[in-house]
């Protein structure tokens, strides 16, 4: 058990560190927006593959601001999220979730300006226009007969648009994103698939597939997390208890099947090679989701344990072998993250969702302990 009186001030200077790299890496690079480390800096010429992630430095912004109260950054939160809203209309990705919910949701919840929840509410109903009908999925960036798990972790902001219209058909596409998820993507052990295939003409789903895991029926550690966090997340907008039983599930795996540090290899079914190394961000991530999970289950013993393994992966994230502060130069804040395996992108790296979740996770758990 960790020692919670060790532990807080770990987590506090954890937060402070992110903070300086934040505002090293504005003054660094004036208005970029970083997306993966190659060799320990932010700016190379390394493909994106997708374009996901620009929430996530800003969102970072938003949350040090607001447990700091520290005017720059909100100053700067506000200068990274403006550009952002021209993609509220985005759709060549699955993603609007992480872009919105990262930056214009902070933004929001602190201003109550309309303006802004209107950029998320068009930001869902965009999102809403990936729903196919006839296998009832919302399609990945990759192909119209693709589902990610990734998804899950966007389809709260469809949820958001169709609480503040009152849109039961924006809703409905929600609610259906997620019983098919769970039906043909979450495994009976809790596991997750990384992508489905559909029969574009009929819906039938026809196999499980993957991109940055090891094996089309393999568990790629990261999509465990975005399924444990986002089927969290529905069920924080919808009260379906189906949703909640999903996330702990996943919970469930990922402790029994996690080193005792907590932090899980890239795919838990590679028995050797590249897929055994650490990915120090799904780590980041089940942390923040399992914080939610321990206030929103009905048992005590359950939420007693989400809660200690969230402080378990913190105080392994805060020690040196992941937190970047004795590594001289390195300029993110979180080491030994991966982004894809197969093409060779941010390996062994600090990536921004890493970056992101690890503060988020920061922030909630010392909310909770009351620091
Ligand atoms: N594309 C989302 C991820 O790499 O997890």
């Amino acid at each position: 058990m960790t020692d919670i009186a060790i532990l807080i001030p770990k987590l506090q200077s954890a937060l402070h560190f992110a903070g300086e790299q934040v505002r090293a890496t504005v003054e660094r690079y004036p208005g970029f927006y970083p997306m993966y480390t190659r060799g320990g800096k932010w700016k190379h010429e390394g493909e994106p593959w997708t374009h996901w992630c620009d929430g996530f430095f800003p969102g970072m912004m938003w949350l040090l601001h607001r447990r700091t109260g520290d005017a720059w950054f909100r100053e700067q939160a506000e200068r990274y999220t403006t550009p952002l809203a021209p993609r509220q209309h985005d759709r060549e990705v699955h993603d609007l979730g992480f872009v919105f919910m990262s930056t214009y949701h902070h933004w929001y919840r602190l201003t109550r300006d309309p303006k802004l929840r209107d950029v998320m509410i068009q930001a869902g109903k965009t999102m809403g226009l990936r729903f196919k009908e006839q296998g009832k999925y919302l399609s990945s960036f990759v192909a119209p007969e693709s589902c990610f798990i990734d998804i899950m972790m966007n389809v709260g902001i469809i949820f958001y648009a169709a609480r503040e219209t009152q849109d039961a058909a924006l809703r409905r596409v929600g609610m259906e994103h997620c019983l098919t998820t769970r039906r043909h993507l979450v495994r009976g052990d809790g596991s997750t698939a990384h992508e489905g295939i559909f029969d574009l003409t009929t819906g039938e789903f026809l196999r499980e597939s993957t991109h940055q895991g090891y094996r089309a029926d393999s568990s790629w550690a990261r999509g465990l997390t975005w399924s444990l966090y986002g089927f969290g997340t529905a069920y924080r907008y919808t009260r379906d208890r189906r949703f909640l039983e999903t996330a702990e599930m996943n919970a469930d795996f990922y402790i029994d099947n996690t080193p005792p540090h907590g932090v899980p290899p890239n795919d838990y079914d590679a028995r050797s090679g590249r897929h055994q190394q650490p990915e120090s961000s799904a780590a980041a991530i089940a942390a923040s989701g399992l914080l939610d999970l321990a206030a929103f289950t009905p048992s005590r013993a359950k939420s007693r344990l989400y809660r200690d393994t969230a402080f378990q992966i913190l105080d392994t994230l805060t020690g040196d072998a992941f937190l970047a502060r004795s590594t001289p130069g390195w300029e993110g804040v979180l080491k030994r993250g991966i982004y894809h395996i197969e093409k060779g992108l941010g390996v062994d790296e600090s990536v921004m969702w890493g970056e992101y979740f690890f503060v988020e996770a920061l922030v909630k758990a010392l909310d909770l302990l009351g620091a």
